[in-house]
């Protein structure tokens, strides 16, 4: 009986309705940094969120992360501030065409978006005994993604928009929300109720850059050892509609 039922390859899959409803929340999860409604995110949701993130995996268990919660108006236009310098100076390394189209991008809704969070890494709590860590240093960091990762996916699903915004200046932000030196602020993330979620990415739609080809990435037993062919062969069955079509 124990022997049938480990080889049944669909025995722990999830209902097709809740396999459809994981990766929609993957592809039609979106950058977000226009189209913010000003209504506040309510508690309970906000409360959904920060637990599905602070489910995400993490090295040692060591959950480094915490989460700095901006609804201040006065808070958020001073990020804004350092925001804004930021991207006038990066804007400094693109020439004619490309800084055209730098100029065009909307980077940011962090004065728009209700709310903003500030995701944290404590890279030297005690917590998690340092498994992991004494081979991978970064895995505290890779950890805190992890959970703004599942944040980011649980939002979708909420119908809340994410903007990920990482043209900051590190110390001054840092100085702004009280950070200790000891704490990494991994990422600054602008919440909120949307009208509309883009279908695919802002920067696709502008011009800036386009999704690669997944067959141009993966490598047989060692990097570098590519092969589009075959790896079309892999993929061939994958369509984002496909994808999670029930084959049982
Ligand atoms: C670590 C990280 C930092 C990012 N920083 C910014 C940013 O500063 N400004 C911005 O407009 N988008 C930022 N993004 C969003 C990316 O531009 C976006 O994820 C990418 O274009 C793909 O679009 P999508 O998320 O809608 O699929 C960031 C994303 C990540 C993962």
């Amino acid at each position: 009986m124990r022997a049938k039922a480990s080889m049944d390859e669909s025995e722990h899959r999830f209902s097709e309705a809740d396999r459809r409803g994981l990766y929609r929340a993957i592809y039609e999860r979106r950058d977000v940094r226009s189209f913010f409604k000003p209504n506040d995110v309510p508690d309970d949701v906000l409360a959904r969120l920060l637990d599905a993130a602070h489910h995400a995996p993490s090295v040692g268990l060591m959950q480094p992360w915490g989460f700095i919660v901006i609804r201040d108006g006065q808070v958020r236009q001073t990020v804004y501030e350092i925001f804004d310098r930021a991207r006038l100076a990066a804007a400094q390394v693109y020439n004619d065409d490309r800084r055209a189209i730098y100029e065009r991008l909307k980077l940011a809704g962090i004065r728009e978006a209700p709310l903003n969070l500030c995701v944290t890494c404590d890279e030297k709590t005690a917590r998690g005994h340092g498994l992991g860590r004494q081979t991978m240093r970064e895995t505290a960091l890779y950890s805190t993604v992890c959970a703004v990762q599942n944040l980011w996916l649980a939002a979708r699903a909420e119908g809340i928009g994410v903007g990920w915004v990482s043209i900051l200046d590190v110390d001054e932000l840092r100085a702004t929300l009280g950070i200790p030196e000891a704490v990494v602020p991994v990422a600054y993330l602008c919440l909120g109720f949307v009208t509309e979620f883009g279908a695919e990415p802002e920067l696709e739609i502008k011009g800036w850059e386009q999704r690669a080809p997944l067959a141009g990435l993966i490598h047989f037993e060692r990097y570098g050892v590519t092969d589009e062919a075959r790896a079309e062969q892999l993929l061939r069955s994958l369509s984002p509609k496909e994808a999670v079509e029930d084959k049982s």
